[in-house]
C-alpha cells in the first residue's frame, strides 16, 4: 500500500486559552495535545508527520525531538487549506495523506485507520459527526442519493445549509497527488477571506472522486480545544474512559470519578484503588495490590499483594511482594524494597535497597542505603548521607536492629545481627553481633534544686 503521511494542522493561536503556552502543548492527562495526536499518527504507522506550526512555533518544536516529525512553518495564518499546502512540497505523490490537529489530541486509532485503510486515488475519506447545536461548524452538504457535494462553513452558509446537523470534524484523507493538483487552485473568496481546506471536497466530487464519510465511536474523540473548559471536558473523557478500562481489566474503584492517570499504568486482578490517586509515567500494580487515598505514584513497580496507605508518595521506585507502605510514606527515586518490607508513616528513602522482611516503621530518612533481610529500623533514625559536597553510603547487614533516634554517619557499615543502642550517633563501623552505643553517659544527681525567683 502506499505510504501513509500524516499533516497536523498547529499553527493557529488559540487565544481563546488566555495562554503564553501554545494551545497544543497544553496537557490531557500530563502530556501535551499534540504529543497525542503524533503518538496516534505513529501507531498508524505513518511514514513522515508533518506538523504545521505558526504562533509559538519555537516553543513547539522545542518541545518533541523525534525524527519522525518533519516542522512545516506557516508564517501567517491564511487558513486549513493554505496550512496543508505549506507542506506540499515535503509530501511524495503517491502518499496516503490523513490531515489531523494538534488541538485535537484524543481521536482514537482505529477510527483513523478505517479512514486511511481503504483509501486510493478514486475516494476521499472524510470524518463527520452529528451535532445537536452545529453553530460554528462545516456543514456536510448532500445531495438527493444522500451521496456528499461540499462542506459549507458556518460564515457562507444559507439558511437551509445552516439547518444541517451533519458537520465537519476537519479530519480527512485522500491522496497527495490530489492536494497537489487542488491546494494551488483555492481561492479565498469566502465570508472570512481565507483559503479553506474544506473547499477540496466539491474539487474531488467535480473530478469524479467518491466521498467515503465515516463517524467516530463517542464525539468526544474529534472535540477540538479552543479553551480551558474543553480542555477539562476532554480531560475528565479520557479519565473515565481509563477508569472504565481498569475496571474491566480488574480493578475496583472506590469512586471511577476519582482517579487520574498520566502515563502508562498496567494492573494484575483484583486491586482495590481508594479515591484521589494519581498515577503518572509508567506504573505498573500487580495484583491484590490496595491503593490507600490520595497517593501519588509515579514510574514504579508495586508487585502483588502490596498495600501503599493513605497520602503515600511514591517515585521511581520497585515495591516487593506484600509490602507495606505508608501512610504518609515517601518513596524517592533508587528506593527497592523487597517482599513483605514495611515502610511507614513520615518516612523518606531515596536510593535504598532494602531486603526482606525489613522495617523502617517511623519518622526516618534512609538515603544511599543498603539494608538486609529482616533489619529493624528503629523510630527517627537518619541516615547522614551528605556531607555537604558527597554523597555516602550506609551499609546494614542481615538481623541488625537500630534502636530509636540513631544517626548512622555515612560513610559507614554495620555487619549482620549488630545491635545499636537507642539515640547513637554512628560514625564508625560495627562488627557482627556487636552492641553499639554512641551517646552521653547519663549522671543522675541527688539532692537537685530547681532554681527559684530571685
Ligand atoms: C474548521 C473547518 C470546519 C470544521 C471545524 C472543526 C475549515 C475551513 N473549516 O473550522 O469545517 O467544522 O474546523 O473544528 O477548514 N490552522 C492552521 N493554519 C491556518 C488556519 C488554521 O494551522 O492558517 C489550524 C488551527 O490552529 C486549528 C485548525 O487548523 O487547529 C482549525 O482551524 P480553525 O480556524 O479553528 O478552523 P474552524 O474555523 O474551526
Ligand atoms: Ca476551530
Amino acid at each position: 500500500m502506499n505510504p501513509l503521511h500524516v499533516v497536523i494542522l498547529a499553527a493557529g493561536q488559540g487565544s481563546r486559552m488566555k495562554s503564553a503556552l501554545p494551545k497544543v502543548l497544553h496537557p490531557v492527562a500530563g502530556k501535551p495535545m499534540l504529543h497525542h495526536v503524533v503518538d496516534t499518527a505513529k501507531q498508524l504507522g505513518a511514514e513522515k508527520i508533518h506538523t504545521v506550526i505558526g504562533h509559538g512555533a519555537d516553543q513547539v518544536r522545542a518541545s518533541l525531538h523525534d525524527d519522525s516529525v518533519n516542522w512545516v512553518l506557516q508564517t501567517e495564518q491564511l487558513g486549513t487549506g493554505h496550512a496543508v499546502a505549506q507542506a506540499l512540497p515535503d509530501l511524495p505523490d503517491n502518499a496516503r495523506v490523513l490531515i489531523l490537529y494538534g488541538d485535537v489530541p484524543l481521536t482514537r486509532k482505529d477510527t483513523l485507520e478505517a479512514m486511511v485503510s481503504d483509501l486510493d486515488d478514486s475516494n476521499l475519506a472524510l470524518l463527520t459527526v452529528d451535532m445537536d447545536n452545529p453553530h460554528g461548524y462545516g456543514r456536510i452538504v448532500r445531495n438527493d442519493q444522500g451521496q456528499v457535494q461540499a462542506i459549507v462553513e458556518q460564515k457562507d452558509a444559507t439558511a437551509e445549509q445552516q439547518d444541517i446537523n451533519e458537520v465537519n470534524t476537519g479530519i480527512l484523507a485522500v491522496s497527495a497527488s490530489h492536494l497537489k493538483s487542488w491546494l494551488p487552485t483555492l481561492s479565498n473568496s469566502n465570508a472570512q477571506g481565507e483559503y479553506y481546506l474544506t473547499d477540496i471536497i466539491a474539487m474531488a466530487v467535480d473530478n469524479g472522486l467518491s466521498v467515503t464519510v465515516s463517524q467516530p465511536l463517542n464525539p468526544f474523540e474529534v472535540q477540538g480545544v479552543n479553551n480551558r473548559l474543553q480542555l477539562a471536558e476532554l480531560e475528565r473523557w479520557y479519565q473515565s474512559q481509563q477508569a472504565e478500562r481498569l475496571m474491566t481489566e480488574g480493578a475496583t474503584l472506590a469512586d471511577p470519578a476519582r482517579i487520574d492517570v498520566r502515563g502508562e499504568l498496567t494492573i494484575g486482578n483484583d486491586l482495590w484503588i481508594d479515591v484521589n490517586a494519581v498515577f503518572e509515567g509508567k506504573v505498573s500494580l500487580g495484583s491484590n495490590v490496595v491503593i490507600g487515598p490520595n497517593c501519588v505514584i509515579k514510574d514504579a513497580t508495586i508487585a502483588d499483594g502490596a498495600e501503599i496507605k493513605a497520602n503515600s508518595v511514591i517515585e521511581g521506585a520497585v515495591v516487593g511482594a506484600n509490602a507495606q507502605i505508608g501512610p504518609f510514606a515517601r518513596l524517592r527515586p533508587g528506593t527497592e524494597l523487597a517482599a513483605n518490607t514495611k515502610v511507614g508513616n513520615f518516612v523518606e528513602t531515596k536510593k535504598a535497597v532494602v531486603g526482606e522482611g525489613s522495617k523502617i516503621n517511623h519518622l526516618s530518612y534512609v538515603g544511599d542505603a543498603s539494608l538486609g533481610r529482616n533489619v529493624n529500623v528503629g523510630a527517627g533514625t537518619i541516615t547522614c548521607n551528605y556531607d555537604g559536597v558527597n554523597k555516602h553510603k550506609t551499609v546494614l547487614g542481615d538481623g541488625v536492629f537500630v534502636g530509636s533516634n540513631t544517626s548512622l554517619v555515612a560513610p559507614v557499615s554495620v555487619a549482620d545481627q549488630a545491635t545499636i543502642g537507642a539515640g547513637s550517633t554512628i560514625t564508625r563501623d560495627i562488627s557482627e553481633g556487636e552492641l553499639a552505643v554512641a551517646r552521653g553517659k547519663q549522671r543522675n544527681i541527688s539532692g537537685w534544686e530547681r532554681p527559684k525567683k530571685a
